[in-house]
């Protein structure tokens, strides 16, 4: 179906797992920033929002001389935290996500928070790869920087390949007895019903390019059944916050539709529903994190799917999680109101 295949959406991609398995530094890693650097004791407490330009993708899987187009203009990548306190968070940001990578320790295998998160995968049949983390941790890794996984093993001791190989053995093993069936990912192998292990380091970038690839072929498969770009507004709220002259603001996931400067909006509050209109649009510069302060690209309209920080006056009660409404002008505020609430 040409048609709906020139008009898709970025992907939404959810990053989940335990905490501290490198989450964050792994999207640092393909960023190129030190997100996790400035965060309260090296721990992710707020739901983050990165969009990825599809020739950014294209650039970093080069090296693997794939020959798969990225049709989607790019992809919208959501860092939740690992932390056995923000299971609302994880809940949120799963609810969201198209697809999602699930981050394991390869020292650590699978512990509490992946399992919720497996879960939470699970019950909304969310296709997802697995990132086996921390590769260089193994004894005597030899660092290949940002190289593809199977150049970076070809380097290491017949060792290091051992210890790889009890790892990966031992964690194929836990996966099963959580009823999935994985495998360590092949690039010349079709994708078939399992689930894709994908070796990486957040340090010293081995396997990213084939987390990349892999989620690219991912996107593809989801593609146009999930991704064709819909008109009616989808936005749901991430994060309150009061941003030092911007007042209370809102970080806001637009999946679907098109949000505008002026639009009347909709929201749940405390107190009731919130009825405001944007008074500016502003996203970070891409590659770049919603969630982390800095300068912001002001935007007369903004489609879907995009992390978007909304500024209006009025948003200080306004409850996070909650879907945000555009009242259009065949609507009836009472009525939109009413949905708003009724979340
Ligand atoms: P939360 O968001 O708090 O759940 O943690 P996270 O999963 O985002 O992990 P984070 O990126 O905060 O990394 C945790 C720690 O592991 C940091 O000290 C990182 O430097 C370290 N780390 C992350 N990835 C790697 C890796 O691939 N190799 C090594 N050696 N250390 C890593
Ligand atoms: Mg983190
Ligand atoms: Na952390």
């Amino acid at each position: 179906p040409k048609e709906s295949e020139d008009n898709l959406r970025s992907p939404i991609c959810c990053i989940m797992g335990h905490v501290d398995t490198g989450k964050t530094k792994l999207l640092d890693c393909i960023r190129g920033t030190n997100v996790q650097g400035g965060e309260a004791g090296g721990i992710t407490q707020q739901i983050g929002a990165t969009y990825f330009p599809a020739e950014n993708i294209r650039e970093r899987t080069k090296e693997l001389k794939a020959d798969v187009k990225l049709k989607v203009p790019g992809l919208l990548v959501i860092d939740t935290p690992g932390h056995e306190s923000f299971t609302n968070l994880r809940s949120r940001g799963s609810g969201l996500c198209d697809i999602a990578v699930l981050v394991v320790d390869i020292m650590h295998g699978l512990e509490p928070q992946t399992i919720e998160s497996l879960n939470l995968l699970k019950m909304r049949n969310t296709k997802f790869i697995v990132a086996l983390n921390k590769v260089d941790r193994l004894y005597g890794w030899k660092t290949c920087h940002n190289a593809p996984i199977e150049k970076a093993m070809k380097q290491q001791s017949r060792d290091v390949k051992k210890q790889f190989e009890t790892q990966l053995v031992q964690i194929i093993t836990q996966f099963k007895e959580q009823g999935l069936n994985t495998e360590l990912n092949n690039m010349d192998k079709e994708m078939r019903e399992t689930y894709r292990i994908v070796p990486t380091s957040a340090i010293s970038g081995e396997g990213i390019p084939d987390l990349l690839l892999v989620l690219t072929k991912l996107t593809e498969k989801t593609m146009v059944e999930n991704l064709t770009y819909r008109n009616e507004v989808q936005c749901t709220v991430l994060e309150v916050k009061v941003i030092e002259g911007l007042g209370t603001t809102i970080d806001v996931v637009l999946v679907n539709g098109v949000l505008h400067e002026g639009d009347q909006i909709v929201v749940c509050g405390i107190q009731g529903p919130i009825v405001t209109s944007i008074r500016a649009l502003l996203t970070p510069h891409p590659m770049n994190e919603l969630r982390v302060k800095g300068t912001y690209q002001n935007h007369r309209a903004i489609k879907g799917a995009q992390g978007i920080k909304i500024t209006a006056s009025g948003l200080e009660h306004a409850i996070a999680g909650a879907a945000l409404y555009v009242v259009g002008p065949h609507d009836d505020l009472e009525e939109v109101k009413e949905t708003a609430m009724g979340d």
